[in-house]
């Protein structure tokens, strides 16, 4: 494994570039660089039409696959619009480009053991995602009856190892927004790996110590998370800092600074069950600032330099490329990428906003300079 991680200082001999009109790359006689397997993201929404076109290009410069998101409106509950939805996304990424999306099924109560079936045999559906109804963005079609009307799915995915995805979060109103997750995982997520203990569950963007706990607590294969790099890197003071923050508002929302230490010191353990999900999220910026703004953060372009950012900052750097491109693959039972990425060392200031015709998108840490790039080799 770490053979194939190059931690070096080089001097790097490249001009002055500029890299997507507005970033200036500044060269420095030394920089440190570190080579890894190329990544993919375990967790990612494309949206459709001129969104689509406007962010696929930020995963597929970065990202071998991506497991894509079902909640479009409406949502993608068949393998038939799975596949079309695939076959747009392809159509979408720039040429040249082998990005390569992972279609998931959105499950509802009445989907059916035979649509698992279906989505096995079409070769490029990859997982089934489990939202609960109500829980956030396009979520009011996802499930109500988990236990009683799906279980007849969850026992085929089990028969077609087709993982679930979870949205960990219960809806009940009386629930304080902070406990959702950890009342999820008592009240659901629990009971469903001790019934279900062959089914293949990602805990997806987990958010708490609990998450961590629970992951850690069950059995290695079966049971893993995706996490983002907003939940390592921020907590729920970055919702109020100097007045509302819509931009850093996604759900399941941030925690307390002791749940994102929590966090961080799982995915730098070198645990194989945490891997990259970015839960890249993109809304235009006038559905983002507005009263009851959309949750979801727009992180696409700066992931990989925030991941990057967490685990140096943690003195982990030689288990930044198990996280990004070895346990994931794992997991799904996929080949690890063959392609490898490059990770510079240099400084480059995040646009304030990427515009285009229908309006402009405002990604994570806007504005803000960040310590390291990523480039394909
Ligand atoms: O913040 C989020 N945004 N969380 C989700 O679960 C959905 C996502 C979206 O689709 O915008
Ligand atoms: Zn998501």
């Amino acid at each position: 494994m770490l053979k194939t991680l190059v931690l070096s200082c080089k001097a790097l001999k490249f001009p002055s570039a500029k890299i997507q009109g507005s970033r200036q790359l500044k060269c420095k006689a030394t920089r440190m660089e570190l080579t890894l397997v190329q990544p993919d993201d375990w967790h990612l929404h494309l949206r459709e039409g001129e969104l689509l076109q406007a962010v696929v290009y930020h995963s597929a410069n970065h990202f071998g696959r991506a497991i894509v998101m079902p909640n479009l409106k409406p949502p993608v509950t068949t393998t038939a619009a799975a596949v079309a939805y695939g076959e747009s996304i392809l159509k979408a990424v720039p040429a040249g480009s082998s990005f390569n999306p992972l279609m998931t099924l959105y499950l509802t109560d009445t989907t059916s053991p035979d649509e698992i079936k279906l989505a096995r045999r079409s070769g490029v559906i990859f997982a089934v995602k489990l939202y609960p109804a109500g829980a956030t963005t396009n979520s009011q079609d996802g499930v109500t009856d988990l236990f009683g009307k799906c279980l007849p799915v969850l026992e085929e995915m089990v028969e077609q190892n087709m993982p679930l995805l979870v949205h960990g979060e219960v809806t009940d109103p009386n629930v304080d927004v902070f406990d959702h997750e950890k009342v999820f995982i008592d009240t659901v997520l629990r009971p469903l790996t001790q019934k279900l203990p062959k089914l293949k569950v990602v805990m997806e963007h987990i958010t708490t110590m609990d998450a961590v706990r629970f992951v850690e607590s069950c059995e290695e294969g079966f049971v893993a998370a995706t996490v983002t790099p907003q939940h390592l890197l921020l907590n729920r003071n970055a919702l109020f800092q100097g007045g509302l923050q819509p931009h850093n508002y996604c759900l399941p929302v941030l925690k307390r600074e002791i749940h994102r230490q929590a966090i961080v010191s799982a995915v730098t353990s070198g645990s194989k069950r945490f891997f990259l999900g970015t839960d890249s999220a993109p809304h235009e910026k006038r559905r983002k600032e507005c009263p009851c703004g959309c949750a979801g953060i727009y992180n696409a372009p700066v992931a990989l330099s925030l991941y990057a950012k967490v685990f140096e900052e943690a003195g982990a750097l030689d288990k930044l490329e198990a996280f990004t491109s070895l346990n994931g693959p794992d997991f799904y039972g996929l080949p690890r990428n063959s392609s490898k990425i490059k990770l510079v060392k240099t400084s480059w200031k995040v646009p304030d906003s990427y515009s285009f015709s229908f309006g402009n998108i405002i990604p994570m840490f806007a504005g803000e300079t960040l310590e390291w790039q990523a480039s394909s080799l």
